[in-house]
């Protein structure tokens, strides 16, 4: 980390390696920190919980798409040119504000509420169940190809309707896409997907079937309220996020565990925890380090930090769920921890439409993987382990464990 023109920059690999050493560092600076972003960018970075949750609640920080494009030229080091199809793909709810966001949002609120969700509780334990029976006569796996990718991964399929053989190619392109990968590479990924989705949507019309990409289709047509990119994108978005974070939540959470024996052993001893323990993996070890980007549609103060017009700001999520002032010892993992709020399903309007299912993954899988192995471990030193490179996920690259 070096201090340029008052500008910290957060490129190098201590970034991603411990990123919490240096959120506590710029936590200690101040709640709002001018930053380059590891793609370039420069962005002013909240870092305490007190601020972060007002920022994510403001309706001055915009997500407006359209508008983020050109910025992003302007504030990048090195623009990076237009992402083929970059514009479409992004026009979905979580880059929108209202009335767009609300209009869009509304589609899919029912389907992901608590009650929506408890329903697909017997079809997760399944798929974690047939996981597991394949993962048994194997000594050790990497517990992310094996369990902690497939499962979300599978259940959001199913929900959209989505072939169970094109779940490989989607996690391919979701990987550069969400990389620091070329412009190249990413406009081939984002080329693939975008027709890969235009030609899943078609196959739908022409075979209407119970899941909610039907429904989505069958609401656009009713009422000529999605757009056709509207639809692509918001498919891509559900695919995206129902998967991608998720995994993580899942990895994450059994490292922590297996870091933290106590908390472990206290686990297995009262499995009832597991709801409180998965939300003190979200808080410990989210998948979201940094939320998506945001700007200013007006001069705004934040802490005692004046922001002008038209910059990014992008809220720390992971720095604020490790904020000492709203979690004590925050490095300290504690699955019987009551302090309320973390933020790693984000906050205000943008609130995570999918934390219910993400919730209910997480507690099935964690669940039943410990109940199966009652000796897992880690295949190696967890200082061998490491971190991808991407400042919006929070996830290992694998995770060798032992079953036996
Ligand atoms: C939004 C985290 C799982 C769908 C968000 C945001 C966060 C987040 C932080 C807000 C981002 C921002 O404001 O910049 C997570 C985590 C998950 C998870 C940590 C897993 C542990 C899921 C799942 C779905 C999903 C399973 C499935 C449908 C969405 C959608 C939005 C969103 C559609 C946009 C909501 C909006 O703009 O109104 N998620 N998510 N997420 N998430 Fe999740």
């Amino acid at each position: 980390m070096s201090v340029q023109d008052d500008l910290v920059r957060l490129r190098d690999e201590r970034f991603f390696q411990h990123p919490y050493e240096v959120f506590a560092e710029l936590r200690e600076d101040g709640p709002v920190r001018r930053v380059v972003l590891p793609q370039g960018v420069r962005a002013w970075l909240v870092t305490r919980y007190a601020e972060a949750r007002a920022a994510l609640a403001d309706p001055r920080l915009s997500k407006d798409y359209r508008v983020v494009a050109p910025l992003f030229d302007r504030h990048r080091e090195q623009p990076r040119g237009p992402v083929e199809r970059g514009a479409e793909l992004a026009a979905h709810m979580l880059n929108s504000d209202p009335p767009d966001h609300t209009r869009l949002r509304k589609l899919v609120t029912k389907a992901f509420t608590v009650r929506g969700i408890t329903g697909l509780r017997p079809r997760v334990e399944a798929i974690a169940a047939d996981l597991l029976d394949k993962m048994a006569d194997q000594d050790e796996v990497d517990l992310l190809d094996a369990f902690a990718f497939p499962l979300p991964m599978t259940v959001i399929s199913e929900l959209l309707g989505v072939p169970a053989d094109d779940r490989e190619s989607f996690r391919e392109w979701t990987k550069v896409v969400i990389s620091p990968a070329s412009g190249e590479e990413i406009n081939a990924a984002a080329a693939a997907m975008w027709g890969y989705l235009t030609n899943l949507l078609a196959i739908k019309r022409a075979a209407p079937a119970d899941d909610l990409l039907t429904a989505l289709i069958q609401a656009s047509e009713d009422g000529d309220r999605l757009s056709e990119t509207e639809l692509i994108s918001m498919t891509f978005l559900l695919l995206l996020a129902g998967h991608e974070t998720t995994v993580n939540l899942i990895g994450n959470g059994v490292l922590s565990l297996l870091g933290n024996p106590d908390q472990l052993a206290l686990l297995r001893t009262d499995p009832t925890l597991i709801s409180d323990a998965v939300d003190e993996f979200l808080r410990y070890e989210g998948p979201v380090t940094l939320a998506t980007m945001r700007f200013t549609k007006e001069p705004i103060t934040l802490g005692d930090t004046e922001i002008p017009k038209d910059e990014f700001v992008v809220i720390g999520l992971s720095s604020a769920n490790h904020d000492p002032a709203q979690f004590p010892s925050p490095e300290r993992l504690d699955i019987t921890r009551k302090q309320p709020g973390h933020m790693a399903f984000g906050h205000g309007i943008h609130y995570c439409v999918g934390a219910p299912l993400a919730k209910l993954e997480g507690e099935v899988a964690i669940a039943a993987l410990l109940a199966r192995f009652p000796n897992l471990r880690l295949a190696a030193p967890q200082s061998n382990l490491t971190w991808r490179e991407s400042n919006l996920m929070r996830g290992l690259t694998s995770l060798p464990v032992r079953l036996r």
